[in-house]
């Protein structure tokens, strides 16, 4: 019998672009399937991480500490529950992981892409998603749902230009590693975007779907 293995899936996209509405609706599909899984964010997912997440989205600090920041918390997220998780046969749904630090401190504030590979292999090896959905949307549309949604924290009050490069680092990344991301047009309605991370996910997994 072949070992059904457990996969890693992040989901990415700029602040407002639908990424925590089809995270939930994944996550029940995948439950629906019988999978044991774990749903979890960056920065966070575990005790350190959420006070470490606290402190950056909220205290002013110099860009390369708060990419220091971002990467601790990685380390620890994937050290002591990401892969104890799937080394024990559970999916894991992540909203963000390390393209997020290459889409906002990389494209966003300047941050060297070297320094962030070096970041990105010292804390994972060779360790990333299996899959990664790209939430991709028009920054002015994603302004505007965010502004009907919720008041913005530090990284969401940035203004547009910001957003503009963060989408253009998400994209440029994508279309480097085609095999791990799928790009996912999120100006659309939310039950067009379904039917494709469905299709996406049948697509990939299949037969451990
Ligand atoms: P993110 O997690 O990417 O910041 P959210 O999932 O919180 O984004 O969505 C931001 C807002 O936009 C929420 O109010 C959500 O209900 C709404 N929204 C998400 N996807 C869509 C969509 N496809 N069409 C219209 N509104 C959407
Ligand atoms: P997110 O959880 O998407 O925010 P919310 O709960 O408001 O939807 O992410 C928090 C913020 O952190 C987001 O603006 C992006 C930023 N971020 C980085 O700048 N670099 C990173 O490496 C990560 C993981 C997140």
């Amino acid at each position: 019998m072949s070992a059904r293995r457990a996969r890693f899936i992040t989901v990415e996209g700029i602040d407002g672009a639908g990424k925590s509405t089809h995270l939930e609706w994944l996550a029940a599909q995948l439950r629906a399937l019988g999978h044991s899984l774990l749903v979890s964010r960056e920065p966070g997912g575990t005790e350190l991480g959420e006070r470490l997440r606290e402190l950056v989205l909220h205290a002013d600090m110099d860009v390369e500490t708060e990419t220091l920041i971002m990467f601790a918390a990685r380390r620890e997220h994937m050290a002591r529950v990401i892969l104890p998780a799937l080394a024990a046969g559970q999916w894991v749904l992540c909203d963000r992981f390390s393209d997020a630090s290459f889409a906002y401190q990389g494209g966003g504030k300047g941050v060297a892409h070297d320094k962030l590979s070096t970041l990105e292999r010292w804390v994972q090896g060779d360790f990333g998603p299996d899959l990664t959905l790209l939430f991709d949307i028009p920054t002015e549309q994603a302004r505007s749902r965010l502004a009907a949604a919720r008041s913005p924290d530090r990284f969401e009050r940035e203004g547009q230009a910001f957003f503009e490069r963060v989408r253009d680092a998400y994209l440029k990344r994508a279309a480097a590693q085609p095999e791990r991301f799928v790009v996912i047009d999120a100006s659309r309605g939310i039950e067009a975007i379904q039917e494709q991370i469905g299709d996406e996910i049948r697509q990939r997994f299949t037969p451990d779907v």
